[in-house]
């Protein structure tokens, strides 16, 4: 439990704190002295210890150990094992230099000069012959996968998730570094085919994701899209439960869907994209007013659209377009359906370039987007 009583502590401990733990990395860790730093001091009341973390040199991030002392600073109380602070310092040192290739010059970046695009073709074809920085920000919703042979576009889920590969590989390819990569995706429920069967759920999403570690991302939020009540209760999962209350056959009713949010893998901070961003008028344009989601909970109505089966609602995209990208950059999505990033990036001043395999999407896509073309603006469409 922690201690309630406040603990005054004299004038320069922390400085005591810290030069007390450069003198121990002297003694202990001679030879990787000069690869060490101290952090911020920090009184842990629940351990009733001072802690300062050891981060390698010239680095915000890594943190390779700690050490702990006592309350009065007077010894050395605890620390994070000597060979492993020793292989963390290696490891860095290894990543830093591979790093270092990489410019670290503050230049400005600056986007492709790509227009806005629909395209009708297959993405892992179109998008090969984008170059590198065409798109500063990729929301998508892939194409649903169905377990049931007789519907499925896929020999197997296997195929299913290579084909999701591809795709995220050239999305990867053409994202500027350091930018976003937000996934509509959630497990698919396959429902049972007789009593004697149960029903599954497909975890896609978890196995989306070493997938994208693989390619090159990083991890950065699940957000949970929760429909209003009502939704998801058509589909009769949990009706077994209901009924018969036994423990073991619990099976709530899914009234969420992921968007995940990933970052192409890069050493530099949010930060870097934002100082080094081209034009700093757009940077201070795009700012989020004080209305904006506190939580990972957006409550969204889901969407409909009698031309095509599987949308997401517009607003979704607004708040992933406000979120993630800056007035000005490109959202590419490379399932574009019916056009709904491309209608959110115009409403609030992006680009876009969408892409769909299915003539018909691509035709509706184009019949819906039209009449909201700006007049100075123009949109390519063309099929590949
Ligand atoms: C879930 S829908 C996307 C709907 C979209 N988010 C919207 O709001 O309208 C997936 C779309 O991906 C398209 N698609 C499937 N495979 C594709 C591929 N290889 N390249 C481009 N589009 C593809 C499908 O035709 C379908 O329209």
């Amino acid at each position: 439990m922690s201690n309630s009583t406040t603990i005054k502590f004299e004038k320069g401990t922390t400085q005591k704190a810290r030069e007390k733990t450069d003198s121990w990395i002297k003694e202990h860790l001679p030879d990787h002295y000069s690869l060490i730093t101290t952090g911020l001091p920090e009184y842990d009341d629940r351990l009733d210890s001072w802690r300062v973390s050891l981060n390698a040199k010239n680095s915000k991030l890594n943190l390779v150990g700690e050490v702990r002392l006592d309350r009065h600073v007077k010894k050395i109380t605890d620390s994070t094992n000597l060979q492993l602070i020793i292989d963390r310092v290696n490891k860095h040192k290894k990543t830093k230099s591979r790093n270092q290739k990489v410019s670290d010059k503050s230049k400005l970046i600056y986007p492709a000069p790509v227009g806005n695009k629909i395209i009708l073709g297959n993405s892992i074809n179109v998008l090969a012959d984008f170059p590198p920085d065409t798109a500063q920000l990729v929301f998508t919703s892939p194409p649903y996968y169905n377990a049931k042979p007789a519907y499925s576009e896929y020999v197997d889920y296997k195929e299913y998730l290579k084909f999701l590969e591809r795709i995220f590989a050239r999305c990867h390819a053409v994202l500027s570094e350091g930018r976003f990569l937000v996934v509509n995706i959630s497990p698919v429920l396959i429902k049972r085919t007789s009593r004697n069967t149960a029903s599954t759920r497909v975890p896609i999403p978890f196995d989306l994701h070493g997938i994208l570690d693989k390619i090159g991302f990083d991890f950065i939020d699940d957000i949970h899209w929760v429909k209003p009540e009502g939704a998801g209760w058509n589909i009769g999962r949990g009706r077994r439960f209901a009924a018969d209350r036994q423990p073991l056959q619990y099976k709530p009713v899914v009234v969420t869907e992921y968007i995940l949010v990933y970052r192409k893998k890069t050493s530099r901070l949010i930060d870097w994209n934002i100082r080094n961003h081209y034009d700093q008028s757009l940077v201070k344009a795009s700012k989020i007013g004080d209305d904006y989601d506190k939580t990972n909970l957006w409550k969204i109505h889901p969407s409909f659209n009698k031309e095509h089966p599987a949308t997401f609602p517009e607003e979704l995209a607004e708040k992933v377009i406000r979120y993630y990208s800056f007035k000005g950059d490109l959202v590419l999505d490379p399932f574009g359906g019916s056009g709904t990033v491309g209608k959110a990036a115009i409403g609030m001043n992006r680009r876009f370039l969408l892409i769909d395999s299915e003539k018909k999407y691509f035709e509706l896509m184009k019949k819906s987007l039209t009449p909201l073309i700006p007049e100075n603006t123009t949109v390519d469409f063309s099929v590949y």
